[in-house]
């Protein structure tokens, strides 16, 4: 069973009386323990369909299913549960928070839910990341590689099925691109669990599984 299917999937966008097609018609299925490339020119969609596979936005036609549950209609408080529980994020910018520790921003996923505490789970997927030495750094001691890394971890402290990366290592040399590429491999892996990722990083598109080309709207 794949992690995240969609299927037939429309998103379109008003702007006051022109409307603008970002997906046109899509099919996607992600399974467990598979990294998936999307690349695609400027506008072609990525972004568009990485919202909609994160719970995000909603499409206008078409069906998403997370875990094999029909999400399409579940509405804003039903998709911000589904969205906690299963996906984790980690985003170009990192966004992690200035005053928080590595451990902190590790367990920002988790806070929601007051009757878990997931310290320990955040000490230990830094330490998996090789930042078992920088728990109680604050983002603007550690490197971009190593606030990369907390935003690994902290995309994995909810134990997601699916991780959703956009641009995960558009702000990083080559070299430290390579490491957050391997140490993504390791946990996909480790965890089993899905990845999703646009990019325009042809390193990237060396470790995936499979890579998906949006144009227009459209697969290719
Ligand atoms: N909220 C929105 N309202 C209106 N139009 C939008 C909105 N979001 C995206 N679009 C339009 O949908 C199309 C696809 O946009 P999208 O952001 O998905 O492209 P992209 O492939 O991520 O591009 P890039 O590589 O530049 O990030 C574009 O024509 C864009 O202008
Ligand atoms: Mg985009």
């Amino acid at each position: 069973m794949s992690v995240i299917e969609l299927a037939d999937v429309v998103k379109r966008y008003n702007n006051g009386d022109e409307e603008i097609a970002a997906l046109k018609g899509v099919d996607l299925a992600v399974d467990r323990g598979e990294m998936v490339a999307i690349i695609g020119p400027s506008g072609s969609g990525k972004s568009t369909l990485l919202n909609v596979i994160g719970l995000l936005d909603t499409p206008t036609e078409g069906t998403v299913t997370l875990d094999g549950q029909d999400v399409t209609d579940l509405g804003t408080d039903g998709l911000t549960d589904r969205r906690r529980e299963s996906i984790g994020f980690v985003f170009q910018a990192y966004h992690l928070l200035p005053i928080f520790t590595a451990v902190e921003n590790v367990t920002v996923p988790s806070m929601w839910d007051s009757t878990v505490d997931r310290t320990d789970r955040a000490r230990e997927l830094l330490d998996r990341v090789g930042l078992g030495e920088r728990l109680s750094h604050k983002p603007n001691q550690l490197s971009g590689g190593q606030q990369q890394r907390v935003a690994i971890a902290r995309a994995l402290v909810n134990e997601p099925h699916i991780i959703l990366a956009d641009e995960p290592t558009g702000n990083l040399d080559q070299d430290t691109g390579a490491t957050i590429l391997d140490e993504l491999t390791r946990m996909k892996n480790e965890e089993n669990v899905a990845i999703a990722a646009v990019t325009h990083d042809e390193q990237l598109t060396n470790y995936a599984d499979r890579t998906v080309e949006l144009v227009d709207g459209v697969r290719r």
